[in-house]
């Protein structure tokens, strides 16, 4: 049966050249750090479709993987699973390689640099393919989970991360103005909803149920992860962190009364507070992903099952 196919051209692609810098990955790592939550949500909601089918985990396919953090996170969960992490940036292969080896995982992490919009086939097949926030970076997202489809086994699973809502920083410092963090994040939420027709592909994630089925696949899991942490206090952090800040209150002139803007912006000055330290004590962060965990259709689980046992 022909697949509805919906026009999914309004993504991002980029070619992975544009991630070579250590600035992007250490910007990744301490992104990836601080959604270690929705990670491990994510890797829990897998491992539990695979023990409901009484299915193991052997194979993991990362693609996408950037400096490895999901990937250790994977090897760290299915400890008897090897995994393949593939990403077009040598600079960022280097990084998971270097996690890998850090976490005493380097003997189940394979690292392969190769494109998402290239042949795939070559890799071998694998009970889970894993995307965060890297699907979106295909010139044909269609066409490369077709591809990441032809590599699963019968019972395989496919699951993707893509960005939900922007990070929410909250300082435990309220800057005078009780209540403002709370104020802030309704402003935000409410930028956003406007701001998302705007907004390039990479964070518009709810296309991604129409381009799975659109890829052969079934959607079994879709829903809005969200984690709030701690943040940890140093330097590297507190950059990240108020790089946000900024950012929000860029976005923020419209949504925000003045005197909560003003006070905002006082905030992320460079010569302000924070960065001297103190104001960070306590800071909270919280990242959502939008997750969706798809199998195969039926027709093509039993073409892949007919083909895996040699009949055809
Ligand atoms: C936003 S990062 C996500 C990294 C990691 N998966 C995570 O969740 O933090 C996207 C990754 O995809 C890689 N990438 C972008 N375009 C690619 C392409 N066409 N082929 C292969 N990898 C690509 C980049 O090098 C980068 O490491």
């Amino acid at each position: 049966m022909p697949h509805h196919r919906p026009d999914h051209s309004a993504h991002t692609a980029h070619h992975a050249g544009a991630f070579d810098s250590d600035r992007i990955a250490d910007a990744l790592t301490l992104e990836g750090t601080l959604a270690a939550g929705v990670t491990d949500q994510a890797i829990a909601q897998c491992a539990e479709l695979f023990d409901a089918g009484d299915a193991e985990v052997c194979r993991i396919l990362d693609l996408g993987c950037g400096p490895g953090v999901a990937t250790v996170a994977l090897a760290a969960a299915f400890p008897s699973a090897a995994v393949v992490a593939v990403d077009g940036s040598r600079a960022m292969l280097a990084r998971a390689e270097a996690r890998a080896s850090r976490h005493g995982a380097s003997a189940r992490v394979e690292t392969r640099e190769l494109d998402l919009d290239g042949d795939l086939g070559a890799l071998g097949t694998f009970d889970l393919a894993w995307a965060g926030m890297a699907i979106h970076h295909a010139a044909d997202e269609v066409a490369a989970l077709r591809s990441v489809r032809a590599l699963l086994r019968p019972h395989g699973l496919v699951c993707l991360l893509e960005r939900a809502d922007p990070i929410v920083v909250r300082l435990a410092d309220d800057l005078g103005r009780p209540g403002i963090w709370d104020r802030v994040r309704a402003a935000q939420s409410d930028w956003f909803e406007r701001a998302r027709p705007t907004l390039p592909g990479a964070l518009n994630a709810d296309r991604y149920p129409g381009i799975l089925n659109a890829a052969g696949f079934d959607v079994v899991v879709s829903q809005t992860l969200a984690d709030t942490m701690t943040a940890p206090d140093d330097a590297a952090t507190r950059t990240f962190l108020t790089n946000q800040l900024q950012r929000a209150t860029r976005n923020l002139a419209d949504f925000l009364a003045a005197a909560d803007l003003t006070a905002l912006q006082a905030c992320v000055e460079p010569a302000s507070p924070p960065h001297a330290g103190d104001r960070w004590a306590g800071a909270t962060v919280t990242t959502s992903r939008k997750l969706f965990i798809a199998r195969q259709q039926d027709d093509h689980r039993t073409t892949m099952t007919v083909r895996q046992h040699g009949t055809v």
